[in-house]
């Protein structure tokens, strides 16, 4: 990997730990990367497509389907994720797989797609930059991303537990990502904004999944709390979250974004 900062590297390996977990545990993914094809079901072709945060590839195969004949280069700054999904998929001259921050390539696309990965991506606006340079005048990009309120019950219980230990990373507003994409030579053709409540068999198996999604640890959660305040943690999101028929639930909020390039940001 070149030109990735410190936080990227932490982050790539942070997302490498949970690459052999990380499909099994990925639900919410696999949904919204559906609803990231919807947007696009308008479009008669694609030709040159860039996936950005491939992951393992959820988002992939449907582009390959939706796309035959297109050539598809994925990035993602996780190694692991990457030869997750090359090994799954495969790749060929059509489908690429790279180990790469979207700075870094070069290449002109007339689409970019990204399914739950953007909000890693820190300032936002500057991932937004560096996408329209990648992109022809008239492109595309169609993207869900994370809210903020995403998992707001679970900052809520740490804020009850270990109120010391704030969870680290700051989920981006609807406003922000739109003007981001405003200041950045875009013009929104739609956006949609979903609340998904999932309900997990108990906080113990919501905390493991998304630790097998690689959301937790390092960047996102701050300072890691210790044996004591995990155990409280637990009950605490056990008791505020628990629903009538048993288990608990876990609030996601999504926006679902397709846009244009109409200049050079
Ligand atoms: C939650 S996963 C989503 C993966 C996949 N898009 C999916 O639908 O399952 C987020 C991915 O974004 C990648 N990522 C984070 N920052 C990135 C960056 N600056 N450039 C490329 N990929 C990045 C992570 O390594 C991780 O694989």
């Amino acid at each position: 990997m070149t030109g990735i900062s410190h936080r990227a590297d932490s982050m790539a390996a942070r997302f490498s730990a949970a690459a052999s977990t990380y499909d099994h545990s990925a639900d919410i993914q696999r949904q919204t990367a559906k609803k990231v094809m919807n947007l696009m079901s308008g479009f008669a072709a694609a030709v040159n497509v860039i996936e950005i945060g491939c992951g393992t590839g959820i988002l992939t195969r449907l582009l390959i389907k939706r796309f035959p004949s297109a050539r598809i280069e994925c990035v993602d700054i996780s190694d692991a994720m990457i030869r997750v999904a090359c090994d799954r998929i495969g790749s060929g001259e059509n489908v690429i797989f790279s180990t790469l921050d979207i700075g870094e390539k070069s290449a002109q696309f007339d689409l970019a797609v990204s399914n739950a990965a953007l909000h890693w991506m820190v300032p936002l606006k500057t991932a937004f930059a560096k996408l329209n340079a990648v992109l022809c005048d008239g492109a595309h990009i169609a993207f869900s991303i994370m809210l903020d309120g995403t998992l707001a019950e679970l900052k809520s219980a740490r804020a009850r537990v270990a109120s010391h230990k704030q969870i680290g990373m700051k989920l981006p507003a609807r406003t922000e990502i739109l003007e981001g994409l405003g200041i950045n030579g875009f013009m929104i053709m739609s956006e949609a904004r979903e609340t998904a409540a999932v309900i997990y068999d108990s906080a113990w198996s919501f905390l493991k999944t998304i630790h097998n999604q690689g959301v937790t640890g390092g960047i996102y959660s701050g300072q890691l709390l210790n044996r004591t305040e995990l155990t409280m943690l637990v009950e605490d999101y056990d008791r505020s979250c628990r629903i009538e028929d048993g288990g608990v639930t876990a609030t996601y909020e999504i926006l679902y974004v397709l846009a244009r390039k109409v200049n050079n940001g």
